[in-house]
């Protein structure tokens, strides 16, 4: 007979061996979790039945694989480029099935293309992963690493981390904005409907920080009325949609002040504001001192400023993408993408509230 001695002195060497094998080493870069919407999912929607995706040609034509991944981008995305900049891998999407083992101490990605900060935002588009939805699995992630690394040092990955998290935009454009007269316009003027957003985003990053994120981008909505799409949709001249630039120059606002004051309340400057409207103002303004040759015909699609529909095979694409300040009808192109995550690092307090990254990194590196 086995002695069960022996047995159970080895089931606790293996778990010793296994533990050395997986821990969190201080010299790692620092883990990098992504919330949000299609600005920054790097492929959750292709394991999703929705529609809400970029999961083919000619998305990733620029990628280093030269292959769709599921990035609403040409190339690399936002997280992509901060990854870069971390000196780490890219995230992979939680959904991914190769997300198991030590790749999971690299961060991961949990955004959804469609999402908003409200539930009824991006309906259409069905089955996505929502808000509450990815702070779950954020949770279950936590959970998953544990089993890997244990409680304490998981944590410690956690509150070390930096996270991205990307939303608002949805709720205007898929959800207020969608239809002439939707339900929430109703309910709301553009005024109100605004502080109620905020007032939601401020419980989902309270929500974050109980979860352990301790320091977090926080990006606003981008120049809303400008992106190729409202521009085919509202303007007779080519000109930015008004009520949608009037939007997000409410919300911005309105978010940095809610940071402002959750940062107080917290009492530490855990939540960074990224003021993504003017970052992009300047190259939307003046497109050609960023070597773009414009900023109001996307790069992928068809119809006045390639603004109507989706980026398809059948779309006209543009044969250099890194001119064109949009790939598709609503999201950057890598280019542009480069140069807001510069201005992320490097930015003044123009662009960062209250500061940039490379100031971050520099206070959390002590
Ligand atoms: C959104 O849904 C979650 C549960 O799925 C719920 O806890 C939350 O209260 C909802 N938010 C709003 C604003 O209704
Ligand atoms: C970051 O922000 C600080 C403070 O606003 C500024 O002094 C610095 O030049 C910026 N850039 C870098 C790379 O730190």
């Amino acid at each position: 007979m086995p002695n069960p001695g022996f047995a159970t002195t080895l089931a606790i060497f293996l778990a010793v061996v296994t533990a050395t094998f997986l821990t969190y080493s201080e010299g790692a870069p620092r883990a990098f979790f992504v919330f949000g919407d299609s600005l920054v999912d790097n492929g959750n929607n292709n394991y999703l039945a929705t529609t809400a995706r970029a999961d083919s040609p000619p998305y990733g034509v620029d990628y280093p694989t030269h292959r769709p991944t599921g990035r609403f981008s040409n190339g690399l995305n936002i997280p992509d480029l901060i990854s870069e900049q971390l000196g780490a891998e890219p995230t992979l999407p939680y959904l991914d099935p190769a997300l198991t083992g030590d790749k999971l101490l690299v961060g991961a990605n949990f955004a959804s293309a469609g999402i908003g900060i409200l539930n009824d935002t991006g309906i259409q588009f069905v089955n996505i992963l929502r808000i509450p939805n990815q702070l779950e699995l954020f949770q279950q992630y936590q959970q998953r690493v544990s089993a890997l690394i244990g409680a304490e040092q998981t944590q410690r990955l956690v509150n070390d981390a930096l996270v991205l998290i990307t939303l608002g935009g949805n709720d205007y454009v898929n959800n207020y904005f969608l239809t002439p007269v939707s339900a929430r316009q109703i309910q709301y003027n553009i005024e109100e409907y605004s502080r109620f957003v905020i007032t939601e985003y401020r419980k989902i990053l309270t929500r974050l920080h109980d979860l352990g994120a301790r320091r977090v981008l926080v990006t606003g909505t981008g120049p809303l009325g400008c992106v190729p799409a409202e521009r085919a949709l509202w303007s007779s001249n080519g000109e930015c949609a008004n009520e949608l630039q009037q939007a997000a120059t409410i919300y911005n606002p309105l978010l940095v002040q809610m940071i402002t004051s959750l940062n107080q309340e917290i009492g530490s400057d855990i939540f960074v504001a990224v003021n993504a409207m003017e970052m992009q103002n300047d190259f939307i303004t003046n497109p050609k001192d960023y070597g773009f040759v414009t900023s109001k015909i996307a790069c992928c699609g068809q119809g006045p400023y390639n603004g109507i529909g989706l980026c398809t095979t059948a779309s006209s694409l543009c044969p250099n993408r890194d001119e064109y300040a949009f790939w598709d009808s609503f999201h950057p192109s890598e280019k542009a993408n480069k140069i807001i995550v510069k201005t992320i690092f490097t930015g003044s307090d123009k662009y960062m509230t209250p500061m940039n990254l490379s100031t971050i990194m520099a206070i959390d590196s002590v």
